[in-house]
């Protein structure tokens, strides 16, 4: 069987123009810029506004028509949706098949929505390429898109300082046999006995959203943050040795490293651990907090559209997420 490799066609970015401060925030909870900032690194964060249609499909789009111009394809070209959104537009239609039609995309192609919450997109970066490689789509959108101001407790200093909201994706595709780009490698792994540290339990089938959930505050994510902030450093550090492993090469091949942007501490100690230099990391939490699944494709498509990620260089993306899902992927862009 003929297999194919993948190939990053092009990638896009979708940020919310309305910035909120950590000013804004010390206005509402009993906290302030320095502690946000020294414990966190972040800033700023952006958040959605639904009257300019900036709900997930609706950021999605606006980042799929600058991947598409970036890969010179037209929406009938893409042959399957795979959408990340934690929080989807709403749970029937799949944000995946409000996209399809958003993007004008008239070939019916599949459309399916995955949720490993921050860790989506790098699920299914691995799904995407399987495919390309089998021969079985030849022009998949991934998308992360993702609007944790609608799940976040702004009452709640402990979780509503981290999160944010924006979209990127990339399209994968073939490459053609005189081009070496291809995924090298992945790893994705699950710990779910670790699953009861990040959660929102309402609004599910087992704890539908009724008036009793809402006196109680159900309704918005709770986070143990110091487990998930260990699991964190060691699973993504444990990941993106592996696959650097995995693909036969070491820390000294890798180019630019795009973790999961969830608190800049997280990052470092991962940078520590695994020594890799800070010029070879990317971080954007400064700006956008942990926009979940759409925090490193983000980051991907700035990189590239800064001329920071150049063509034929070697890229290492790592992620983790409520679960606790994880996964790695490390690729020649
Ligand atoms: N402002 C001021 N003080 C605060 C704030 C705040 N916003 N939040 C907590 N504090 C206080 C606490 O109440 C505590 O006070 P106490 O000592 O009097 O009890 C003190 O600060 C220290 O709190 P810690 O929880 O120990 O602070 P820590 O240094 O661990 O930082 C943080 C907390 C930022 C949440 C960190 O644990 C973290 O980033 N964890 C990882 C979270 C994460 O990555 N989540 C995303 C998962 S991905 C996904 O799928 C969504």
């Amino acid at each position: 069987m003929k297999l194919f490799n993948s190939k990053i066609l092009g990638t896009g970015s979708f940020l919310p123009d309305k910035v909120l401060t950590n000013f804004d925030i010390a206005k509402r909870v009993d906290t302030n810029h320095d502690w946000i900032v020294e414990r966190t690194g972040i800033h700023t964060r952006r958040i959605s506004d639904l009257s300019k249609g900036e709900c997930p499909s609706g950021m999605a789009t606006f980042a799929a028509k600058k991947a598409l111009e970036a890969a010179n394809l037209t929406p009938n070209d893409i042959d399957m949706i795979l959408v990340s959104a934690t929080m989807p537009d709403q749970v029937m239609p799949n944000t995946a098949s409000v996209l399809q039609e958003k993007l004008e995309i008239t070939n019916n192609c599949p459309a399916l929505d995955v949720n490993a919450a921050c860790s989506g997109w790098i699920y299914l970066v691995p799904m995407a390429d399987a495919m390309i490689k089998t021969g079985l789509y030849k022009h998949i959108l991934v998308v992360g898109s993702e609007m944790l101001s609608s799940f976040n407790n702004w009452d709640d200093r402990n979780t509503c300082i981290l999160f944010g909201d924006g979209c990127g994706v990339a399209i994968l595709g073939r490459a053609s046999e005189n081009e070496d780009s291809k995924i090298y490698s992945s790893v994705l792994t699950c710990d779910s006995s670790k699953k009861d540290h990040l959660t929102l339990l309402a609004g599910g089938a087992c704890k539908r959203t009724t008036h009793e959930v809402l006196n109680n505050n159900e309704q918005w994510l709770t986070m143990n943050g110091q487990e998930i902030f260990k699991a964190a450093v060691k699973t993504m550090t444990a990941h993106a040795d592996k696959v650097v492993k995995d693909a036969g090469m070491t820390m000294e091949d890798v180019d630019w490293f795009i973790p999961h942007q969830a608190n800049l501490r997280i990052i470092e100690a991962v940078g520590n651990r695994y020594n890799i230099p800070m010029d070879k990391v990317i971080i954007n939490v400064d700006k956008y907090a942990n926009t979940s699944s759409a925090s490193v494709p983000t980051a991907f498509d700035e990189a590239i559209r800064s001329g920071k990620i150049k063509r034929g260089q070697n890229i290492l993306m790592a992620a983790f997420g409520a679960g606790l899902t994880a996964g790695a992927v490390f690729l020649k862009y």
